[in-house]
């Protein structure tokens, strides 16, 4: 990262603790690494990209619906989906500081050093090289390079390496009470596959005829070695994934539906089109017939926050062998080519997969800016606006009387009552308008309204408008649907 993507992230995440967006997790024990507490105004925020998600998926797709499995599955879920045998990373230990890296984290780091540097070309071929003994998973080659590259430990900066080993991300832990008698089960590593141990249960609840999805949100857990970037990579994510069902044959058809579909859904929120791409996978997954990534270039560059898999009938396939249990579908259309209806088979299966959580910094680097302003007699000012999109922004007005009397306050928290069934109201009479405004600004909140005296006697407000602050006056009966027709 240059100095300035550097700075512009680390403000990021300053802000982001400073507003009561996100916290170090258990931060008086000096918290925890790679596991962050969401804020009052997080919260918030990321409740309201959930909501945004599963409205878009499951209210506006009549075809797919939602479920909320358990976060705890049979172990042999996880057996049957390849997460035992082949949910793992090449790992490499340092031996003085015993510190363990994740081999591609280790040689990217020093290829950034390396572009920092001007040497661009020389990361790109260290990248390229790394890649071309990662898919043919030659580790020795692998510790060659990091030797050859004098790469060493940040802690003990020595280059004193142990073999690389593959290591299991899945957190295990015990069911049962008496550790003999005890199961080991593992924390789901993604919510997929309580989709398809389902399968059978929604399709045939839900009369569901395929093509068909099933959506869900919810925690996985990964132990992520190297855990960087603040919430960008954590062990305990929240994911939001929809498996979506159909016939063989149709799915690379389904595959570039998704692909647009969900795009789409990013730039709804406003986003500028340049700031995304499709990356597309070379070395596919061992289910997969066909996977891209939609990337956005977050303040530290380009990087994955949605996937879109053709997972084949891999998953399903799998369950039924290990299950015993038939996981087909009867399709009574008819095929035009025989005359006769499809018949029995296991569907195929197109993923989205997103993170929330990195959706969610996708929403914090996009509405992050620092502005300075130009005031009315020439002198400037700064402020620190997030320019999170109304729709989603975690408080959707701000109500604010001038002063704490004249009974504005009264007028005030009329409107606050009539208002805060529809959306997240914020009332406050402390402190001048301008600071007021600042706060507002800094978490976000895309509409302010001012009660003043004039209220009282035209029944008219100050409304303030945060990315352009503009201000205009309107009837104070107009406030209500002015900030619902903004958020619909
Ligand atoms: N079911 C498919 C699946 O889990 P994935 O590419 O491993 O695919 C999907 O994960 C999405 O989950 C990623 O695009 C990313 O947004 C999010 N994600 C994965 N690991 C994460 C982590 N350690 N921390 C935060 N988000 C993560």
């Amino acid at each position: 990262m240059s100095n300035n993507t550097d700075n512009r992230f680390q403000a990021i995440i300053s802000h982001a603790k400073e507003y009561g967006f996100v916290f170090p997790s258990s931060e008086i024990y000096d918290g925890l690494s790679a596991v962050y507490d969401y804020g009052p105004y997080g919260s918030e925020l990321k409740k309201n990209i959930r909501d945004y998600w599963w409205k878009s998926m499951t209210q506006m797709h009549d075809n797919i619906v939602g479920i909320d499995a358990a976060i705890f599955m049979h172990p042999t879920t996880w057996k049957a989906s390849g997460h035992v045998d082949n949910f793992s990373d090449p790992m490499i230990d340092n031996k003085d500081s015993k510190k363990r890296y994740r081999v591609d984290h280790l040689i990217e780091a020093k290829a950034d050093v390396l572009k920092e540097k001007g040497e661009g070309d020389k990361a790109d071929g260290l990248i390229a090289a790394m890649e071309k003994l990662l898919a043919t998973e030659d580790y020795t080659g692998l510790k060659q390079l990091i030797e050859d590259e004098k790469i060493v430990c940040q802690v003990s900066g020595t280059a004193n390496w142990t073999d690389i080993r593959q290591f299991n991300l899945m957190f295990a832990t015990q069911l049962g009470s008496v550790a003999e008698d005890a199961d080991t089960i593992y924390l789901r590593p993604e919510t997929a596959q309580g989709i398809f141990v389902n399968f059978l249960n929604v399709q045939k609840t839900a009369r569901m005829k395929i093509p068909f999805g099933i959506a869900q949100t919810g925690k996985a857990f990964r132990n992520e070695i190297v855990a960087r970037q603040f919430i960008f990579r954590m062990r305990e994510f929240e994911q939001m994934e929809m498996q979506f069902f159909v016939r063989p044959g149709t799915q690379m058809q389904w595959y570039n539906f998704w692909k647009e579909e969900r795009l789409n859904w990013h730039l709804s929120l406003g986003i500028p089109t340049e700031k995304y791409r499709y990356h597309d996978h070379v070395k596919l997954a061992h289910y997969a017939d066909a996977a891209l990534d939609i990337e956005y270039e977050f303040p530290f560059g380009f990087k994955e926050v949605e996937g879109i898999h053709s997972r084949t009938d891999f998953d399903l396939k799998s369950h039924q062998e290990y299950s015993k249990k038939k996981q087909q579908y009867f399709d009574n259309d008819i095929d035009d080519t025989t005359g006769k209806p499809f018949g029995n088979y296991i569907p195929y299966v197109i993923e989205t997969s997103i993170g929330l959580d990195r959706m969610f910094l996708l929403i914090l680097s996009h509405a992050y800016e620092e502005e300075t302003i130009t005031k009315e007699d020439g002198t400037s000012d700064s402020r620190v606006v997030m320019k999170i999109p109304a729709k989603i922004a975690p408080v959707k007005l701000a109500i604010l009387p001038l002063l704490k009397k004249d009974g504005l306050p009264e007028i005030a928290r009329e409107l606050l009552d009539s208002c805060k069934a529809s959306f997240k109201c914020f009332y406050e009479e402390k402190d001048a308008i301008g600071k007021r405004y600042r706060r507002q600004d800094a978490i976000g909140t895309p509409f302010c309204v001012t009660i003043d005296h004039q209220t009282k006697e035209d029944g008219t407000v100050t409304i303030r408008h945060r990315d352009a602050m503009t201000q205009e006056r309107i009837p104070l009966t107009a406030v209500k649907q002015l900030v619902l027709q903004a958020i619909d």
